[in-house]
């Protein structure tokens, strides 16, 4: 006798679920996205101990008959596909006919459903993959799956489930990004004893966003809304006998980007808040990582990430879902298009929008390891591992309590009361001396201090239009303007006043009063110009009187060699003199002396470290613009430099024409606004 065997469909049916079910939140996935596909409108998920006692979830979707009630649970029985070549282009979020016999047989399942037309609904009941019950019931349209007692036969996997709090918070996680992706649904998520989650539907994804997280996360977030029209490339095409000549060409349809990205100064210390829906399906993709980064570099720290939710929509054709059991990773057809249309949208968008940085964001903008849109360590696709950060094995007991789960949703904690006080500079220690002009400095103090149009010193009314209102479409409203009238053109059109410390520019506007950190200011634009000129080779270099001699260790000149050319291309003139010495003969204009000898030392030792961090990606745009922003830096005027007015002016619009004006080279903020309404408020005038 052989010693093959087929397996039994329950032994099949539990391997599969090892791939398909992990955890609470991997049964919530399969089954949320299982309503969706069945167009519900209305979906109510309901979790107890952290759904390893109870995940009941009830849609108001087209439901099933009775004889489909019982097909669901037999192994590769969908209603998605038909043929191999639906494959091509899944339009549903399932396909694979394995979602429900895999969690019926690790778990015991009651399913109830009804669809249109059905004079009386069905109930089944399983348990281990078994049917129990097979029972007609009276139901309302559309179908409730209870899956209860997870793993109940299968110990070893029940071992490796987590506290309930941790279960809850990836359920959280899931149910909220379902909901952030699907805003004209009806989303509700209950434990046991609270309401987690509840809302009702709303035209736009800001509107829920603010629903769920409030306004002080949509205020620290841009929307991105773009289409690239496809051209048809190498779509795959019916055989010529299978083409009917009379149909004309199908349109290849477009790329579609919408979503929000995060202002640069809001920084977190993972990619954990990034989410990336491709047709509306949670998905986590290496390729649109990448252009994510690509589109914040040199504009927040390397080791910073944004908060970014990515919608992309496209023709099913461009994206195999076929490639992973849970669905969750995707292969596209045209990588590179894809990765450069989102790398492109994003970068278009943040010199777009060029958001302005408040003083209290600016005080909180160290990047956080939190999660940010989420409880802390979730992933919100289950089995994907959570980023950068190990997981926990409780969750804060903040997870516990209604009040403590809204607030874990938090992208910041929301703005500090504002403390009765002076601002933190007085005329004595601004720079005397920087104060050209008398009369601007008169005009500022009097805006400050005597504003027209306001209520009188002894008024200390608060103006009820100021608090935040519960309904989100004119909450949304508030913010949006509120994020237009705050961007960086203006930076052209401030009125410098002086400086602080001859480090600072104070400069005033019709938004109220700038900082500008003078040293960033320049850094940023040296840097854009010398990206500018360098891809023209136009990068301007001066001769040195003597040679700058650099003494360097033998593993350093091997890298030096690797990078000469490009120091080359950047105004640098460098030869061997001997075997561990260069001769510096020419380098870019406005580097001298010590800082030409500290910039070649730092681009030298970023080499070797990156030399040393297999993980690097040692290409040649990464080289150049780590060269610019050196070079940059090194040569950009000092904090504890004097400047004239005219030199604050060139500075500032030199500034405002820069594609970031937001943020230097290295990320840190270059000028932050203490808005008209922020002084107001801390001087209680409103
Ligand atoms: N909530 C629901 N409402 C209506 N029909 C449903 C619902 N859930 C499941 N079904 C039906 O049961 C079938 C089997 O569901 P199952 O989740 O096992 O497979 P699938 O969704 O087709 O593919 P996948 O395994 O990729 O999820 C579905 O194809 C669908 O026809
Ligand atoms: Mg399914």
């Amino acid at each position: 006798m052989g010693r093959i065997r087929v397996l039994p469909d329950q032994v099949a049916n539990q391997i599969a679920a090892g791939e398909v079910v992990d955890r609470p939140a991997s049964v919530v996935k399969e089954l949320l996205e299982n309503a969706l596909d069945a167009g519900a409108m209305r979906i109510r998920v309901e979790v107890e101990a952290g759904g390893r006692k109870l995940i009941r979830i009830v849609d108001d979707g087209h439901g099933m008959n009775r004889d489909d009630a019982l097909l669901a649970f037999e192994r590769h029985a969908t209603s998605k596909l038909r043929t191999a070549d639906d494959l091509l282009s899944i339009a549903t979020l399932g396909f694979r006919g394995e979602a429900l016999p895999s969690i019926a047989s690790v778990a015991r399942v009651t399913l109830e459903s009804c669809s249109d037309g059905e004079r009386s609904g069905t109930r089944v009941e399983l348990a281990g993959g078994k049917i129990l019950h097979v029972d007609d019931a009276v139901l309302p349209r559309g179908t409730t799956l209870a899956v209860a007692d997870l793993f109940f036969n299968t110990p070893a996997r029940r071992k490796f489930l987590r506290a309930e709090s941790t279960e809850l918070a990836h359920v959280t996680a899931l149910v909220t990004h379902y909901a952030l992706a699907h805003p004209q649904k009806h989303f509700e998520l209950l434990s046991a004893t609270h309401t987690i989650l509840s809302a009702p539907p709303v035209t736009r994804t800001a509107e829920r966003i603010y629903q769920i997280f409030g306004k002080d996360t949509l205020a620290a977030l841009l929307p991105v809304a773009t289409e690239l029209p496809l051209v048809r490339v190498g779509l795959p095409e019916p055989p010529p006998w299978k083409k009917d000549p009379e149909e004309p060409a199908r349109d290849p349809g477009s790329l579609r980007l919408s979503g929000f990205f995060s202002k640069p100064e809001l920084q977190k210390l993972n990619r954990n808040s990034i989410y990336i829906f491709v047709n509306k399906r949670l998905i986590r993709d290496r390729l649109l990582l990448h252009a994510i980064t690509e589109a914040y570099r040199n504009v927040i720290p390397p080791t910073s990430f944004p908060v970014v939710l990515l919608f992309l929509e496209m023709p099913p054709e461009e994206v195999d879902v076929n490639v992973h059991p849970a669905k969750t990773e995707v292969r596209f057809r045209q990588q590179s298009l894809i990765h450069d249309f989102v790398r492109d949208s994003l970068c278009t968008a943040l010199i777009k929008a060029r958001p302005s940085a408040g003083f209290l964001a600016a005080l909180e903008a160290a990047p956080t390891a939190s999660a940010s849109l989420m409880p802390p360590s979730t992933s919100p696709i289950p089995g994907a591992p959570s980023a950068d950060l190990p997981q926990p094995d409780s969750e804060p007991a903040a997870f516990q309590t209604a009040k403590a789960d809204t607030e874990a949703f938090e992208l910041s904690p929301r703005l500090a009361t504002p403390v009765p006080g002076k601002l933190p500079f007085t005329a004595q220690n601004l720079n005397p001396g920087g104060w050209q002009n008398q009369q601007a400095w008169g005009e500022a103090a009097a805006a400050l201090f005597q504003p027209a149009g306001l209520p009188t010193a002894g008024d200390c009314s608060s103006n009820p239009s100021d608090t935040p209102g519960t309904n989100p479409a004119a909450g949304t409203a508030q913010v949006e303007a509120e994020q237009a009238a705050a961007n960086l053109n203006q930076l052209g059109s401030l009125r410098p006043m002086g400086q602080l410390r001859e480090s600072f520019i104070l400069a005033t506007g019709d938004n109220g009063l700038w900082i500008i950190d003078q040293h960033v200011a320049h850094e940023r634009i040296l840097f854009e110009k010398i990206l500018r000129d360098r891809l023209v080779e136009k990068v301007q270099r001066q001769r040195l009187l003597m040679p700058l001699l650099v003494e360097l260790k033998a593993s350093q000149m091997v890298l030096f060699a690797g990078i000469a050319e490009e120091l080359e291309h950047n105004g640098f003139e460098v030869e061997p003199f001997g075997p561990q010495t260069l001769a510096v003969k020419a380098a870019p204009v406005g580097l001298e002396g010590a800082a030409l000898e500290r910039m070649l030392a730092e681009v030298i030792e970023q080499s070797t470290a990156d030399s040393d961090d297999p993980t690097h990606n040692h290409d040649l745009k990464t080289l150049s613009t780590r060269i610019a922003a050196s070079i940059a830096c090194h040569s950009a005027i000092k904090v504890n430099t004097p400047l004239d007015s005219r030199r604050m002016e060139w500075l500032l619009s030199e500034l405002a024409k820069t594609s970031h004006p937001t943020s230097c080279p290295h990320g840190r903020p270059i000028a932050l606004l203490y808005s008209w309404k922020e002084i107001q408020r801390a001087f209680h005038r409103i």
